[in-house]
């Protein structure tokens, strides 16, 4: 039997999701939106690539949640990006709702299903899912830090010439501009960054790894990006289901790993099919730890306004 998944959201992000997802051959997909009409053509556009494309999986849309019965991964990509006039605040206690209705819905009907949140504030939003789904803290993972890597890796390798295969990039922390890009521990083919660039060229390209979501939100002016996002969810989606054990930097909620408790933070992560299998608790110089307790605390700011809203 194929394996199922549901993306919720058939917006940007979801939608390239579920091309991203056919063109592996990965799992049938369902595209949920509350939006009349648009997964269901998405879902029927995505579906007639299939014979030029060369894929068998099915792809359907529907703004409810019954054909999404017994996924075995849901991907939450629903949610608004910021508008004029919105506070932070605003955004969050709107995209909450969002989710937690989208959570809510998706668990009623694959009570088996491990969750992978994409929708922003991601650290927050992946809290919000593990409350509202009850499930077990492996089975409810934030991507931010696969996309947040790769933009580290993208800028290294631009900077020397080289494949982006050979460079290895770690990032910690919340999604936002408090993340922590671990120079220490990146590497182009093992052999460490600082013997490959200035400081002043690893700053700038640390600030542009920080700073990566508006840069592409800067030159979009109506959105953010979709491209790589949607390729970092699959790339979670693809460890768990053919259970690959990727080592892959997830937002997990972290019970005491890296003095952090009751948080969803970006840490390594082992992935396979019991979803979060393992979480790799490096030892950080005081700097780095300093860094990832500056990005929890800005997670634990957005986790308070919900706690104290919902
Ligand atoms: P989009 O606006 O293109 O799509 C969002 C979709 O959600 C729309 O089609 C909308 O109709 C749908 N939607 C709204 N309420 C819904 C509900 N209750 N149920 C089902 N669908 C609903 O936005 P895009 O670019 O796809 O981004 C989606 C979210 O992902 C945003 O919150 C964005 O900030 C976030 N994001 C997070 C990233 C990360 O690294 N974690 C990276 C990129 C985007
Ligand atoms: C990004 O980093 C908007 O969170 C999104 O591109």
């Amino acid at each position: 039997m194929r394996n199922k998944i549901t993306v919720v959201g058939a917006g940007n992000v979801g939608a390239n999701c579920a091309l991203r997802i056919a063109e592996k051959d990965l799992a049938d997909v369902v595209l949920v939106d509350v939006v009349e009409g648009v997964p269901q053509g998405k879902g029927l556009d995505l579906l007639e690539s299939g014979p030029v494309q060369g894929y068998d999986v099915t792809i359907t849309g529907s703004n409810d949640y019954a054909p999404t019965a017994n996924s075995d991964i849901v991907i939450i990509t629903a949610g608004f990006p910021r508008k004029p006039g919105m506070s932070r605040d605003d955004l969050l206690m709107a995209n909450y709702e969002i989710v937690r209705s989208a959570t809510e819905e998706s668990v009623k009907f694959s009570p088996n299903s491990i969750l992978i949140l994409v929708t922003n504030p991601l650290d927050a939003m992946a809290q919000a899912a593990l409350w509202v789904s009850k499930f077990n803290k492996e089975r409810v993972v934030g991507m931010a830090g696969v996309l947040d890597s790769a933009r580290f890796r993208t800028f290294i390798a631009q900077e020397l010439g080289v494949s982006v295969d050979n460079v290895t990039a770690v990032v910690l922390g919340g999604h936002g501009d408090t993340m922590v890009p671990v120079v220490r521990l990146s590497n182009v083919s093992g052999i460490p960054l600082t013997e490959l660039m200035d400081q002043p060229t690893i700053d700038r390209i640390v600030d542009r790894t920080r700073n990566g979501g508006a840069e592409i939100v800067k030159y979009l002016k109506t959105g953010s990006a979709y491209y790589a996002p949607s390729a970092a969810a699959v790339e979670m989606a693809e460890s768990i289901l053919r259970d690959k054990k990727k080592v892959l930097p997830c937002a997990a909620y972290l019970e005491g790993e890296y003095g952090i408790n009751g948080l969803f933070v970006g840490v390594p992560c082992k992935l396979g099919a019991r979803g979060i299998e393992k979480i790799y608790e490096l030892k950080l110089t005081a700097e780095e730890q300093a860094g990832l307790q500056k990005s929890a605390a800005a997670v634990q700011e957005l986790v308070d306004v919900l706690k104290s809203k919902r």
